[in-house]
């Protein structure tokens, strides 16, 4: 058993009091590897910003839940000796068991996230307690959900969105004690966010998707007043990335994420966290797949990783400085 008081990690606590009260959202991004983890914190330091970096259930499996423990913890030196100390949380996504979310705590994570959103009401408040009560005792913060996000989440696909519905929340938040409550708002897990049908185009032939619906958040923020909201699924897809996976050999279809100005937006609300994996993982695949087409006698790995890596902290940034507005902040 270890806190992760000891490992210099906080809790996510005073960074939503903060990004609730400075109108941004703090970056969740996922990890599984160190290019990744140095993309971030190197970002993260340059632009001066809080991070939750994300372990999920497949990193776990991926790359071992000790590994991914410690080098958590390197990050926080990591970061220290890039020069600037940032507040960093280490935070399970979309624990599914009580038996994962204890495990995390009891190895060194400040936060959890609880995803019971695929039981039934009462179900999901009796397993979201269960975590709360257990993580409550070592400080450990607990996000839950409420709505189903459609698309294909931790090996679950729904077709549709079940968007959250406002008259709920008060209740489940004062029965479960959750620190944080995801929503479902119209984002979704992945690269193929909308079918082109489903959007519009703008004058110069750009696809538009249709809006979050701020209407659900707003009703949400009336029921919580001051409760911080996180968002899943918000890659944008930046398509400059797709266009280079695709012209190297990739195969990406309709491959359409949520725009910018709307994060903008929901970052200036209630939401305080942003979730985000799938535009790092275009990032880099973009990199590696240029790097191997322009260079293909190369096979160092530091040849297309570093590549790769400095792309992913290069998009890290742009989503502090421009979209999040974590930047600064720290
Ligand atoms: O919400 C899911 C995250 O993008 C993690 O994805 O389960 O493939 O690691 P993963
Ligand atoms: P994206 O697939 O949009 O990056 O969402 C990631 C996420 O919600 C992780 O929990
Ligand atoms: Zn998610």
């Amino acid at each position: 058993m270890v806190s992760y008081k000891e490992l210099g990690l906080v809790n996510t606590k005073e960074m939503f009091r903060k990004a609730m009260e400075g109108k941004y959202a703090i970056p969740a991004y996922n990890f599984n590897n160190m290019e990744q983890m140095q993309a971030i914190i190197s970002a993260c330091v340059e632009t001066k910003s809080p991070v939750i970096l994300q372990v999920s259930s497949g990193a776990r499996k991926y790359a071992n839940q000790t590994l991914l423990r410690y080098m958590a913890q390197g990050a926080v030196q990591y970061a220290k000796e890039l020069g600037y100390e940032i507040p960093v949380t280490l935070h399970l996504d979309h624990g599914d068991t009580f038996e994962l979310c204890k495990n995390c705590i009891d190895m060194g994570f400040s936060s959890v996230m609880i995803d019971g959103s695929h039981h039934s009401y009462e179900d999901n408040i009796a397993l979201t307690k269960k975590v709360v009560e257990y993580a409550h005792r070592f400080d450990v913060t607990v996000e839950g959900e409420l709505g189903v996000l459609a698309g294909v989440e931790d090996d679950v696909a729904a077709e549709h969105h079940t968007y959250t519905r406002p008259e709920e929340v008060i209740d489940f938040v004062s029965r479960t004690g959750v620190d944080s409550l995801a929503i479902s708002i119209g984002t979704s897990h992945g690269a193929n966010k909308f079918k082109p049908e489903q959007c519009t185009r703008d004058e110069n032939g750009i696809l538009i998707p249709p809006p979050l619906r701020f209407d659900i958040l707003e009703e949400i923020e009336k029921q919580i007043p001051g409760f911080p909201i996180v968002l899943h699924g918000s890659s944008s897809v930046p398509q400059e990335y797709v266009k280079i996976i695709n012209q190297y050999g990739g195969a990406l279809k309709d491959s359409i994420g949520i725009p910018e100005s709307q994060l903008r937006r929901a970052a200036q609300s209630a939401v305080c966290k942003i979730n985000i994996d799938s535009d790092g993982r275009l990032a880099m695949t973009a990199k590696v797949r240029e790097v191997f087409a322009n260079q293909p006698a190369e096979f160092d790995p530091r040849k297309y990783l570093g590549p790769a890596r400095d792309e992913l902290k290069k998009m890290y940034m742009h989503k502090n400085e421009h979209v999040l507005g974590s930047a600064g902040k720290a």
